[in-house]
C-alpha cells in the first residue's frame, strides 16, 4: 500500500512558530504510523515563496527577497529536524522544478480555454493573499475572521480561471464522496459555501515582479495560491516522474481551518480541468490559541520561541503536547503552564513512573533479568484483552486523523498498566518463595507492558521506542505494530536497566509551574500511601519511587560549574495574573538582579524582604510571562510544602556559596 501525506507549505515571511508546528507533527506522526503498517509512505512539506507578503516584509527588512526567504526557510528545515519531523522531501515553490510544473498547467489551462484574459477590478487581502469582492468585505476590511485588516483595491489587466464551469461537478464529487472533505463541520461549510456559487478566479498579478511567470506574457505574474497548490504534484515530478505515478492521488492533504476552502475549491477544479484524480481527503484542523482564545500568530505577537521550548521540555514532550491538546475538529489552547501539566502527569507521572518502577523491581528481584512468566491469572488476561481493543481505538482514530483520541486510548493502557502495578502488589510477592512463579508472571508482564507502550506511541513520540529499547536492551526492529497486542515477544533472559527517567518532571522553582508540580506531587504522595500500606502489611521497606532518584555522580570540576551566591531580597511582588509567581529584585555584588521564581503561594512580599537567599547567579536568563528572570532561587518542596533556602547570617548579597 502506498501512503501520500502532505502538510499546507507555509509562508516563509517569519519564523515557524507552536502553532504552524501542528500540521506537522500531525502528518508526521500518520507518516511514521503508516510507516509502521509497512506501507510505502510519503511526506512532503515545504515553503510557499512567491507572496506578494514576502515581497512586503523583505523590503520592510531591507533585504532582497530571496535572501530573505533562504534564511527563514532555513529556520523552517531546523524546526522540523529538532521536532522528529521525518519529511520525505521539502519543497521550495522558487525551486526550478515546480516552476516548470506552474508554467506547464499554466499553459495547458490556457490553451485549452479554462484560463482567459480579462480586467480584475476589486479587492486584494495581502496578509490573506485572496482576491474580495466589494460586497464581502467587512466595513471595508478584510472579512476573514482572524484578519479584519485593510485591503488594496485592484484595477489590473489579469488572467481568469473558470471556477464557475466546475462547479457542478465539484458539488457531485463533494456529494459523492462523503470522505472527501473532513471533518463534516468543514464539508458542510464548504458545500454551503460552493452552493452559494463560484466566482471566475483573478489568476495574475502586474503590479509586482516577485513570482512565477505566465510564460507567454510575462507581465503577469502567476497567482500565488494557484502556483502553491501545484507544490503537491510538482513535488512529485508531474506530469511523468515516477514518484508521481507511485504516489498520486494524495491520500491526505492535511491543514489547518483557515486554508481548506482554497485546497476544497481551487485545487480540485485545477485537477479536474487536468483530467487528474482528485486527493482522496482534505482534512482541516482546528487552531492552537492562547489563554485569551487569540490564534497563535506573528502578527499578533505571541509567538513562543518553539527551539527554546523544545530545548527546555524535548521534542517528544512537545509533540505529545500539540497532539493531545487539540480535539478532533475543534480549537486547542497553547500555553507553556499546560505544556508543563501534561508534562508532569501524562509523560512523568503515568507513563515514565511505569516504567522506572517496574523496571527498578525487576532489577530488585531478579537482578535485571527478564524471567519466564508462568499462567495468566485473571489481571494478565484483562490487560491483554484491553491490548487488544486499545490498539484498534488507535488505529481507528488514526484513520480519521485524530491523534488526541489515539492518545487518551493509549493512555487508558498506561492507567491500567500502573494500577496493574497495585493489584500485583510485586513486593509482597516477592516475601514469598512459594509465590516465585507468580512473580515471574508479574515482572515478566510489566516488561511485555513496556514493549506495548513503546511501539503504540512510537508514532507520535519517536524518541522514546530507541530510549525503551536501550532500557530492556532491544533491538529496535522489535518495534512492530503488527505485534503491538501479541504477547510474549520479549524473549525471557534479556538484560534489563534501571536508566535514567524518561520524563524528569519539570521542578517546580525553575519555571511557572507551581500550581501544576504540586498537583503532581500530591499524585505521588497518594501513589506512595497506597504503597506504603501494603508495604507495611508486608513489612517491605520504604516504596522504590519515594524520591526522585539521586541523579548521575559528578566530579567537583562539574561541581563548580555550578556558581551560588548568596542574594539580598530587596523587593517581592506577585506577578499579575498569576497565582505562583513571584518577582524579586536581588542584590547579587552590587547589581540587582530581576527573579521571577514559583513561590507565591508559599511567601508574602514581607517574608521575603531583607533575606539572605540562595541563587544560582550563572544560570542562562529565561523569559516567563515577558518577564526575564536572570537566575534562580533554591527551594525544597513537597507536596503542599515549600521553603526557600536562606542564609540567616548578615552576610552581603554576592558572597559565594561553596
Ligand atoms: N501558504 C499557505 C498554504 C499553502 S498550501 C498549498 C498558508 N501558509 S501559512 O504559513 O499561513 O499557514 C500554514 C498552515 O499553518 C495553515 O494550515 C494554518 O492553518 C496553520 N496555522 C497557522 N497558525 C496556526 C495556529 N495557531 N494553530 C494551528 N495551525 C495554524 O496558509
Amino acid at each position: 500500500m502506498k501512503y501520500y501525506i502532505t502538510t499546507p507549505i507555509f509562508y516563509p515571511n517569519s519564523n515557524p512558530h507552536i502553532g504552524t508546528a501542528y500540521t506537522t507533527v500531525a502528518a508526521d506522526t500518520l507518516a511514521r504510523y503508516h510507516r509502521l503498517l509497512g506501507d510505502e509512505v510519503y511526506f512532503l512539506t515545504g515553503t510557499d515563496e512567491n507572496a506578494q507578503k514576502i515581497v512586503r516584509t523583505a523590503e520592510a527588512n531591507h533585504i532582497d527577497p530571496r535572501t530573505y526567504v533562504d534564511g527563514v526557510v532555513e529556520r523552517f528545515r531546523e524546526l522540523w529536524l529538532a521536532l522528529d519531523v521525518s519529511n520525505d522531501d521539502f519543497i521550495r515553490t522558487t525551486e526550478v522544478r515546480h516552476h516548470k510544473v506552474v508554467q506547464h498547467i499554466f499553459t495547458k489551462l490556457y490553451e485549452q480555454g479554462d484560463i482567459y484574459k480579462s480586467v480584475y477590478s476589486g479587492w486584494y487581502c495581502t496578509p490573506c493573499e485572496t482576491f474580495w469582492l466589494e460586497n464581502k468585505l467587512i466595513e471595508g476590511k478584510c472579512p476573514n475572521a482572524d484578519c479584519g485588516r485593510a485591503v488594496e483595491l485592484l484595477k489590473e489587466e489579469s488572467y481568469f480561471f473558470r471556477l464557475s464551469k466546475y462547479q457542478d461537478a465539484l458539488l457531485k464529487h463533494i456529494e459523492g464522496h462523503r470522505e472527501f472533505i473532513q471533518p463534516v463541520s468543514r464539508r458542510n461549510e464548504m458545500l454551503r459555501f460552493i452552493e452559494g456559487g463560484l466566482e471566475d478566479l483573478c489568476v495574475s498579478r502586474t503590479t509586482f515582479q516577485w513570482g512565477i511567470k505566465v510564460p507567454f506574457d510575462p507581465k503577469h505574474v502567476i497567482y500565488v495560491w494557484l502556483d502553491a497548490l501545484i507544490n503537491y504534484i510538482s513535488a512529485l515530478g508531474y506530469p511523468d516522474g515516477e514518484n508521481y505515478g507511485q504516489y498520486w492521488p494524495a491520500d491526505v492533504h492535511l491543514m489547518g481551518k483557515d486554508i481548506v476552502r482554497f485546497h476544497a475549491v481551487i485545487w480540485p477544479i485545477i485537477l479536474m480541468a487536468l483530467n487528474i484524480p482528485l486527493p482522496k481527503v482534505i482534512y482541516g484542523h482546528g487552531w492552537y490559541l492562547t489563554n485569551d482564545g487569540g490564534k497563535i500568530s506573528k502578527s499578533r505577537g505571541n509567538v513562543e520561541d518553539s527551539f527554546e521550548l523544545i530545548q527546555r521540555y524535548g521534542s517528544d514532550a512537545i509533540r505529545y503536547f500539540l497532539l493531545r491538546e487539540m480535539q478532533a475538529g475543534m480549537d486547542g489552547t497553547y500555553s507553556e503552564d499546560n505544556v508543563v501539566e501534561r508534562l508532569n502527569r501524562d509523560l512523568a507521572n503515568d507513563f515514565g513512573n511505569f516504567v522506572s518502577r517496574s523496571l527498578a523491581m525487576v532489577v530488585k528481584y531478579r537482578k535485571g533479568i527478564v524471567p519466564c512468566p508462568g499462567q495468566d491469572g485473571s489481571q494478565e488476561r484483562e490487560l491483554k484483552a484491553l491490548s487488544h481493543e486499545v490498539k484498534k481505538a488507535v488505529e481507528k482514530s488514526l484513520e480519521v486523523f485524530d491523534p488526541a483520541s489515539a492518545l487518551e486510548e493509549i493512555w487508558r493502557f498506561v492507567a491500567r498498566c500502573n494500577k496493574y502495578v497495585d493489584e500485583t502488589a510485586p513486593w509482597v510477592l516477592a516475601k514469598q518463595e512459594e509465590l516465585r512463579e507468580r512473580l515471574d508472571t508479574v515482572l515478566y508482564t510489566f516488561m511485555e507492558c513496556i514493549r506495548i507502550m513503546a511501539v503504540l506511541t512510537a508514532p507520535f513520540m519517536p524518541g522514546l521506542p530507541p530510549r525503551i529499547c536501550t532500557l530492556l536492551g532491544l533491538d529496535e526492529g522489535l518495534i512492530r505494530w503488527g505485534e503491538t497486542d501479541q504477547w510474549g515477544i520479549l524473549e525471557p533472559g534479556i538484560k534489563v536497566h534501571k536508566g535514567e527517567q524518561l520524563f524528569p518532571r519539570i521542578d517546580i522553582s525553575q519555571f511557572s509551574t507551581v500550581g501544576e508540580t504540586e498537583k503532581v506531587d500530591q499524585d505521588r504522595t497518594t501513589d506512595n500511601i497506597s504503597q506504603t500500606q501494603a508495604q507495611k502489611e508486608t513489612g517491605e521497606p520504604a516504596p522504590l519511587l519515594e524520591f526522585e532518584p539521586i541523579k548521575e555522580e559528578i566530579s567537583i570540576e562539574d561541581f563548580s560549574k555550578l556558581d551560588l551566591r548568596v542574594g539580598k531580597v530587596l523587593s517581592a511582588e506577585k506577578v499579575e495574573k498569576t497565582d505562583k509567581l513571584m518577582k524579586l529584585e536581588v542584590e547579587v555584588a552590587g547589581v540587582v538582579r530581576t527573579v521571577v521564581s514559583g513561590i507565591a503561594k508559599h511567601y508574602a512580599s514581607e517574608d521575603l524582604v531583607n533575606q539572605n537567599v540562595v541563587l544560582v547567579a550563572n544560570l542562562k536568563p529565561t523569559k516567563l510571562r515577558g518577564i526575564t528572570s536572570q537566575g534562580m532561587i533554591l527551594a525544597a518542596s513537597q507536596g503542599e510544602v515549600l521553603e526557600v533556602l536562606m542564609v540567616n547570617k548578615d552576610l552581603p548579597g554576592g558572597v559565594r556559596i561553596k
